[in-house]
């Protein structure tokens, strides 16, 4: 049997916690054992391929590259200047956040948002042991814990395709924005769309 029909967002609602739970689980096994074998690209071999800096990844503390979980390199396009306010949305074990930390510079900060309270310690600890800060709010991109026109800067890496409402996400995300702030995101997405058996696989969803 086919399966051409897919069920409305509302009668989606009851998997979001079932998909939830296993986006924080599946992200915070990365972080604490990256050695793992994950059906997605992770750590150095990873950042490379997507053209992380080598300088960077040298740099960087082991455990955040080695936990790096990132699709792309939102760094390319995001024209980070010193002095800058970033927010990094789902900022995982802190890679993408401690390269915005050397581009903002002494007077600069990065904001972490990670739905998983042991993400935001490790990016912070990540963060820390290469001699920057990480300020990391636990919450959700889908309300994200800051006031409006407070960054002049968004990055995310692989996370809004983790969220059941990504308008909601958008629109959070230009919220937060100040005016002439600027996105720099990499995602997944699909051209097609997906069948209802692959949107009710939490373990697909959470990768
Ligand atoms: C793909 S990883 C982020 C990769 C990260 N940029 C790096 O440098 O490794 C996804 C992260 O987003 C977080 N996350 C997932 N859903 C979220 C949500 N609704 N709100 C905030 N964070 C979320 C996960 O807990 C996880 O740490």
């Amino acid at each position: 049997m086919t399966e051409s029909v897919v069920l409305p967002a509302e009668q989606q609602a009851p998997l979001e916690g079932v998909i939830t739970g296993e986006v924080v689980r599946m992200y915070q096994e990365v972080a604490e054992h990256p050695e793992g074998e994950f059906h997605f690209y992770h750590g150095r071999q990873a950042a490379e391929l997507f053209g992380y800096e080598r300088d960077w990844l040298d740099r960087a503390p082991p455990g955040a590259v080695a936990s790096f979980a990132g699709v792309g390199n939102p760094h390319l396009r995001s024209r980070i200047q010193p002095g800058e306010t970033v927010l990094d949305l789902g900022s995982g074990a802190g890679l993408d956040g401690i390269i915005a930390a050397w581009q903002v510079g002494p007077l600069g900060r990065v904001i972490g948002l990670d739905l998983n309270p042991t993400m935001c310690r490790k990016a912070e600890a990540h963060a820390a042991a290469s001699g920057v800060r990480i300020a990391c709010h636990e919450g959700r991109m889908e309300d994200i814990p800051l006031p409006d026109g407070s960054v002049d800067v968004v990055i995310s890496n692989g996370v809004i395709n983790l969220s059941f409402r990504k308008r909601r996400v958008i629109h959070e995300l230009f919220r937060v924005l100040k005016p002439g702030g600027r996105v720099s995101i990499t995602d997944i997405v699909s051209a097609k769309q997906l069948s209802q058996s692959i949107v009710n696989d939490p373990k697909l969803w959470a990768s």
